[in-house]
This record gives structure tokens, sequence and C-alpha cells, in this order.
């Protein structure tokens, strides 16, 4: 990464970012020391074993969780310095979440799902467009129910698209479908 021509800052940028979890004898270092630059444009794989703080990672990249030490640099914002609104304002704004169980609400259609996230953001994608991107255009009027596993993802998927968000996190997006499915799902997310 730091042979790039770029003169760009990185997006995202961490520095000696370490997080805690309890104290004393029975503190977790479930993060310690990273350094993370992350460019416009790129995307990321990251892969460790379980526990190895893969999760812990992205939720504080995501403004979801803080670190117990260290800096989190998103363009020129440390979030370390950031009160509790305005980190939420940050993530409404700038992040789009995909975890590996879809959560969506099962009494609202594909469209409806979409639909919640576009009212807390700023300029988002028209739901049908969205849809339309992960090639779910005509089941827009489907519940939950109504679709596979992996169709639910890619609502989950549409539904972080919608915000157009600066920096879309994975946790495990392809954990709960089988390898088809799974790949289906990532070659929609590589082709965002
Ligand atoms: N809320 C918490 N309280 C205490 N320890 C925690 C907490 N959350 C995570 N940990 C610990 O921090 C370490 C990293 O956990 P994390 O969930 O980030 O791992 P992971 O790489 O995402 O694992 P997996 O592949 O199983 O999802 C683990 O040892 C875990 O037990
Ligand atoms: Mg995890």
């Amino acid at each position: 990464m730091s042979d790039t021509a770029s003169a760009d800052p990185p997006v995202l940028r961490t520095r000696a970012l370490s997080r805690t979890y309890g104290d004393g004898a029975a503190a977790v270092h479930a993060l310690r020391e990273i350094d993370l630059e992350v460019e416009g444009g790129e995307l990321i794989v990251l892969l460790g074993p379980s526990g190895s703080g893969k999760s812990t990672l992205l939720n504080i990249l995501g403004g979801l969780d803080r670190a117990t030490s260290g800096e989190v640099w998103f363009r020129g914002t440390n979030l370390a310095g950031l009160n509790d609104r305005a980190l939420t304002d940050f993530r409404r704004r700038s992040v789009g979440f995909i975890f590996q169980f879809y959560n969506l609400i099962p009494s609202l259609t594909a469209r409806e799902n979409v639909d919640l996230v576009r009212e807390i953001a700023d300029s988002p994608l028209a739901a049908e467009e969205a849809l339309d991107l992960v090639g779910l255009g005509e089941r827009m009027d489907h519940f939950p129910a109504q679709l596979s596993g992996g169709e639910q993802q890619r609502v989950a998927v549409a539904r972080a698209l919608a915000k157009r968000p600066a920096l879309l996190l994975c946790d495990e997006p392809t954990g709960a479908l089988d390898l088809e499915t799974g790949i289906r799902v990532l070659e929609a997310l590589v082709e965002i």
C-alpha cells in the first residue's frame, strides 16, 4: 500500500489501535497496536482464525465500538475524538454494514427494507436502483420469507448500498450461505 503513486490521503487510517475487553487478569487483548491504511476504492479482505479480532476491528472502524487506545482516522477526523452523537452521525452518513445474519424486517418487503435506511441517509439511491444493482429488481415486493438466504443477503447488501456509504463493512457476509450462493453475493459486492 505504501508504494502507490496516489497522492490522496487514505480514507481510513489507524495508528497503534488497541482494544482490550475487561481488565486485570481477565483482560482480553482483542487488538494490539494495529496500523492500517485504506485507500479510496480499495477492496480489502480480512482473514484470521476465530477470536483473532476481525469483528472488533470492523466495529471500531465503523464507529460501533471505540478503541481502548490509539487513533482511528476517517478522512480528516479522529473517531476517538468524537462524542457519541457525532460518532452516531458518522455511522449514519458514512458507513454501510452487512452482517452474517441479514437482519431484515420480516413484515416489510425488500423494497421497504431498503427504504428504511434511505430515511437516515443524505442522498440515498432509490430502493429500486439499489435492488437492481444486486440483481433483485424483479423481487422488490417480496417479503424476506419469500426469498432464499442468498436473496435476503442481497437485500441486505442493497440496503447498505442505498446509503451510498463511503465505507462498506461486511462481517462474514456469506457466513450463513452455501458456497455457491456465497460466491454470488461476493460477486455482487465486488462488482459494486
Ligand atoms: N464484548 C466482549 N467482551 C469480552 N471479550 C470479547 C468481547 N467481544 C469480543 N471479545 C473477545 O475478543 C477477541 C476477538 O473477538 P472478535 O469477535 O473480534 O473475533 P473474530 O476474529 O471476529 O472471531 P470470529 O471469526 O469467531 O467471528 C476474542 O477473544 C473474543 O472472545
Ligand atoms: Mg467475528
